[in-house]
């Protein structure tokens, strides 16, 4: 295990070329990011490199070309206590960090003033230094599932990070939603698009595994677009408060369906 933070300071053997590898580094509180950076770093593990930002020196960034970031917020939209020497050594620093690219996750809650607030200031920081954005800062309201999975699939985009298995649930994006009579039509958005054959869509709510329900596709024509039609009367038998959510959805809101 090259797994290394606050509580296990020990070195990896650095058998890999400088620069090659992806350094995951994370700044936390009460150990959200840090579970986040060590679910990226269990299924990539032959490429990267994973550091409790409180263990390190700002100078360990330029070892590497790529840089993944997850971080949280506290007080008022500061780092979290154990990230403040590094977050402070950054602001002063005049490192170049132009061959860097680098993607932020910012961890908060919107209840907070100043949501995100450190990942968005560690992100300023890095971008004065040079450091090039490569995936855009993407902003988690109380550690969302689905938000970090659609970041995570950026980052599988970009950096050619694994994704970590998710039992064949896929990130449908809600582009439009037209009430009808007694029933409401979802446009959704659907990656990887395999509907010739597909009849059924499950839709499940990422914070409570079983509210799940099971809608008929009505149409797969519009490829990559796809309707359900939920109509008032199926909804009984999904449970109230997932239905109040779902019918509530905006178009850019994001679920875990399965294609049956
Ligand atoms: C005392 C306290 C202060 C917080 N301040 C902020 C804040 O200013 N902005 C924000 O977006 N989230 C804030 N949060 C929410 C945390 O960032 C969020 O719960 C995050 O998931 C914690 O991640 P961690 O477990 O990695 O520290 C605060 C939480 C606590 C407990």
């Amino acid at each position: 295990m090259i797994i290394q933070d606050r509580d296990s300071l020990a070195f990896n053997d650095k058998t890999f070329v400088q620069g090659h590898r992806i350094l995951i580094a994370y700044a936390t509180q009460s150990g959200n990011a840090k579970a986040i950076a060590q679910r990226i770093y269990a299924v990539n593990q032959d490429c990267c490199d994973i550091y409790d930002v409180a263990s390190i020196k700002i100078e360990l960034i330029q070892e590497y070309e790529r840089v993944v970031f997850v971080v949280s917020t506290y007080g008022n939209g500061e780092p979290p206590l154990t990230a403040e020497t590094f977050y402070a050594e950054l602001c002063q620093s005049s490192l170049d960090l132009h061959a860097i690219k680098f993607a932020v996750l910012a961890l908060g809650d919107k209840q907070y003033l100043k949501f995100c607030g450190f990942g968005n200031s560690l992100s300023h920081q890095l971008i004065r230094l040079g450091a090039i954005p490569r995936v855009p800062l993407t902003e988690v309201n109380r550690n969302d599932a689905i938000t970090i999975e659609h970041w995570w699939s950026k980052l599988h985009e970009t950096f050619e990070l694994n994704y970590e298995i998710n039992e064949d649930w896929e990130v449908a994006t809600l582009m439009d939603k037209v009430e009808e009579k007694g029933a409401i039509k979802f446009i959704l958005y659907i990656k990887p698009l395999q509907f010739a054959s597909a009849k059924i869509l499950k839709i499940k709510d990422s914070r409570n595994a079983s509210n799940l329900i099971e809608v008929n596709i009505v149409s797969s024509e519009l490829d990559p677009f796809t309707s359900v039609i939920i109509e008032d009367n199926q909804t009984e038998r999904f449970g109230s408060s997932f239905w109040r959510q779902l019918s509530a959805s905006q178009p850019g809101d994001k679920w875990h369906v399965q294609i049956c």
